[in-house]
């Protein structure tokens, strides 16, 4: 009997990070694709803690090693309550879960979804949006009171709908690497989100850069950015910001879910072969902070969610782009230098990059 076959501690857990997740995992997928579904429509709805325990079950069935034969077997997996393995019995014994249909056949959900794809735009524009009766992103172009960025987004949304091959993103990574270096030939540049997950096709391009010395790492997004801009590869700042170098206090606040504090900029950067317009996200670290970042910023985010909440649950301490902390008072700091020392400090089995597709 397959339950025998879960090692409880590295499958059977709500934390997610604690097993590997694989992208394209071998069983239960039309089962996952539908309650995706769910899960987005939840979140188009403002539904947060709904769409998060959709997401953990998601994740649950994702790195399941067998296909689900029935709701007993179902409900063993944490994650699964009586609601969601009330979808999985529909599964089992109509091939679809009548809900998710629905939804998929809302011309709601389908104007929303489109919406939310928005850059800069969340559920409740896309909903403002949708209540004033607008059906396509050509109507929303015509609304009065837009953002400059939501304009912005909306121009851009042809070519930020266009997912990048990992070909294109290496051409773009190419030119990153020759323009980065010829400022600083000892900056080090990681390409991390769903391109180092191992991701087929992303719909951007998300880089941690950093230096060894620490006053030009400082000023390092300005003298890359500006660079960027002078060789006509940067076409807009989406997002932008530097923070004050104030070090301790600043690093040690670590509200959930809110942006870290490193340096950064989301570009929207000509690919030069084809001329689409691509959504690069430029996160500088200082060397000392750079394992924590490429941490941070792999993903996925569900991934980042489960490792900080163990972190802080088990370990009593906090995870961020920025370090590991001890939660004693005072805070104090575990020196960390790579990915492998951070896993081993929370005592969680090493995941490679590619496995933590949750
Ligand atoms: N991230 C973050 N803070 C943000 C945005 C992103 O910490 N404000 C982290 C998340 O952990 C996320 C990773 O950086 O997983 C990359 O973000 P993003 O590009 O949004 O997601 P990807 O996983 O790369 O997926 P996609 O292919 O859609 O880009
Ligand atoms: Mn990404
Ligand atoms: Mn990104």
């Amino acid at each position: 009997d397959i339950e025998f076959d879960l090692d409880p501690r590295f499958l059977n857990t709500k934390y997610e990070c604690l097993r590997p997740t694989p992208l394209k995992p071998k069983y239960n997928q039309s089962l996952v694709e539908l309650l995706e579904v769910i899960e987005h429509s939840r979140e188009l709805n403002g539904e947060e803690r709904n769409a998060l325990s959709y997401r953990h079950a998601i994740a649950a069935l994702k790195a399941y090693p067998h296909n689900i034969k029935s709701y007993a077997e179902a409900r063993k997996i944490i994650g699964v309550g009586p609601k969601i393995g009330n979808h999985i019995k529909e599964f089992l014994t109509t091939d679809t879960i009548p809900e998710a249909e629905e939804i998929l056949a809302s011309e709601k959900y389908q104007t929303l979804d489109i919406f939310s794809r928005v850059y800069g735009v969340g559920y409740k524009t896309a909903l403002k949006w949708y209540r004033k009766g607008y059906k396509s992103i050509r109507e929303c172009m015509r609304d009065p009171y837009l953002t400059h960025i939501q304009r912005l987004g909306l121009e851009l949304f042809n070519d930020f709908q266009k997912k990048m091959s990992r070909q294109d993103i290496q051409e773009l990574l190419g030119i990153l690497d020759t323009i980065i270096k010829s400022i600083y030939s000892d900056c080090i540049i990681t390409p991390v989100g769903g391109y180092r997950r191992g991701k087929e096709f992303n719909g951007d391009l998300d880089v941690v850069v950093s230096h060894p010395q620490e006053e030009i790492a400082n000023n390092l997004l300005k003298d890359i950015v500006e660079k960027l801009m002078d060789t006509g590869h940067l076409k807009h700042k989406l997002f932008y910001a530097r923070n004050k170098k104030d070090t301790s206090s600043e690093l040690l606040s670590s509200h959930r879910n809110v942006m870290d504090k490193l340096d950064k900029c989301f570009c929207a950067f000509i690919q030069p072969s084809t001329q689409i317009c691509r959504q690069v996200d430029l996160i500088i670290a200082p060397y000392s902070q750079y394992s924590t970042a490429v941490l941070g910023w792999t993903g996925s985010k569900q991934f980042e969610r489960s490792l900080r909440n163990y972190a802080k649950k088990e370990r009593n301490m906090t995870l961020t782009s920025h370090g590991l902390f001890l939660n004693v008072i005072p805070k104090r700091q575990v020196h960390v230098t790579s990915e492998r020392e951070i896993f081993n400090i929370l005592g969680i089995p090493w995941v490679e990059p590619e496995m933590r597709n949750c």
